[in-house]
């Protein structure tokens, strides 16, 4: 089944409100907590925001400003309060979050028969019906259960069982494209369940058509921007830009353009969706959009294949004509105007011999912004610590950032 066909089917079941519905609590461990509020509109729905380590209060930062106050930074992401309005616009705003899940309950497991039963006593016939299609992910760290693919399988089993107790038949797993995506998180024997609201990463906005050789995840280039303060009042520059993803993200901050405007989510598919109040957050940020002026946003690389990813991602992104690339070494790059931001994000290196070869170019990345870019703000985003040092400034501040795996520094440089 199509993509189209999966959002467009309509829901004709009608929802139970969760708090009716009679749980097998005797079944269930003596300290299971069920969040029985995944449904109605203005009910707090317990969240967590999952951001790449380093950005967790920048994303924090996001969701204050987005009105959302009762939220808590932590690990790997930031736990949070809202109701149906603040999940649908966090998932429409936030920069720097890859997901966020709404959490359906919380037990102690320490083995297969506590997570059946912890799973089993949420009332998954209200959420899923049979014939819907669901996919469950699983991440665990320091527990008693070690597989990943079995606690998946096991959730997977105790969501149909219940669902299939219920309403005689079960509903059928598609991990493409699920009508809904559950979440188990175990961690130091407990067990956390969710549904993912975001479905795809949020990080996957719909503008990048192709992907070139080392691209920058949209999140942690909306981090990167976010972390040098840039308002949209000054210019700001990417001299190495590949295809374009710190100009685009840039350009969507200071255009007021929510990152998600152009994609679906995972509670489009929920049970529950609210068309309406959905359509009214969407309507209300499209008027809150301006057109950026000319020369605000620049980009270069050497690469033309790169400029023309990075003018089709802008395009897609619906900023055409507002960030301007050129063709140009970093060698020439000479920024107009007495103050701005500038950029870097060069190659790390990370075969053998390669990261001899870059020396030079991180030599030369020091001068340009010595010489050239005077009364600018300097930053460079990267992998690897050793070629930094071949900059050869001083760096007056530094950021953690992972870029997956991968652990990254952008250094600030204040050029006098
Ligand atoms: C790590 S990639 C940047 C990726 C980019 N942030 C993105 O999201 O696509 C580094 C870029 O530097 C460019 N580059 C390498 N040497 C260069 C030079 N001397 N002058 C200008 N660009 C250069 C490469 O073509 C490549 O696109």
């Amino acid at each position: 089944m199509s993509k189209s066909n999966h959002i467009l089917r309509p829901r004709v079941r009608s929802v139970r409100p969760l708090e009716k519905v009679s749980t097998r609590l005797t079944d269930s461990p003596a300290d299971l907590k069920i969040n029985h509020a995944v449904t109605p509109a203005t009910k707090p729905l317990n969240c967590f925001a999952a951001v790449p380590r380093g950005a967790e209060e920048l994303a924090g930062a996001e969701l204050l400003a987005l009105g959302i106050c009762d939220t808590k930074p932590g690990k790997g992401g930031v736990a949070f309060s809202t109701d149906l309005n603040g999940l649908y616009r966090a998932n429409l705003w936030l920069r720097t979050a890859s997901r966020v899940l709404v959490q359906l309950a919380q037990f102690p497991c320490m083995g297969p028969a506590e997570l059946y039963t912890g799973v089993h006593a949420i009332a998954w016939q209200d959420i899923i019906t049979p014939d819907m299609t669901l996919a469950v992910d699983c991440s665990l760290r320091d527990s008693a259960l070690t597989h990943s693919g079995f606690v998946a399988l096991k959730t997977k089993d105790a969501v149909v069982d219940r669902i299939r107790e219920s309403c005689g038949s079960r509903p059928n797993v598609d991990t493409a494209l699920p009508d809904v995506r559950i979440n188990v998180h175990l961690h130091k024997n407990v067990c956390t369940i969710s549904l993912d609201s975001s479905g795809d990463s949020l990080d996957r906005r719909g503008y990048r058509l192709e992907r070139n050789e080392a691209p920058l995840r949209e999140t942690l280039a909306a981090a990167v921007v976010t972390l040098t303060g840039w308002d949209g009042s000054i210019p700001l520059a990417d001299p190495m830009c590949g295809s374009g993803t710190i100009p685009v993200e840039a350009a969507l901050m200071a255009a007021h353009i929510p990152p998600g405007l152009q994609r679906r989510f995972g509670f489009q598919r929920w049970l529950n969706f609210d068309h309406e109040l959905w359509n009214r957050i969407c309507e209300e940020a499209e008027k809150g959009i301006r057109k950026l002026p000319v020369g605000l946003i620049t980009g270069y690389d050497l690469d033309n294949r790169a400029l023309l990813l990075a003018g089709r991602n802008t395009a897609k992104a619906g900023l055409e004509g507002q960030i301007h690339f050129f063709h140009a070494a970093l060698q020439e790059f000479r920024p107009e105007g007495d103050k701005g931001v500038v950029i870097i994000n060069p190659p790390y290196g990370k075969r053998l011999g390669e990261e001899e070869d870059l020396r030079e170019l991180y030599c030369q990345i020091g001068d340009v912004m010595k010489k050239y870019c005077r009364g600018w703000t300097g930053y460079v985003l990267t992998g690897n610590l050793e070629l930094a040092k071949y900059i050869g400034l001083k760096a007056s501040r530094r950021y953690v950032l992972f870029n997956g795996a991968i652990e990254c520094r952008l250094l600030k440089y204040d050029l006098y």
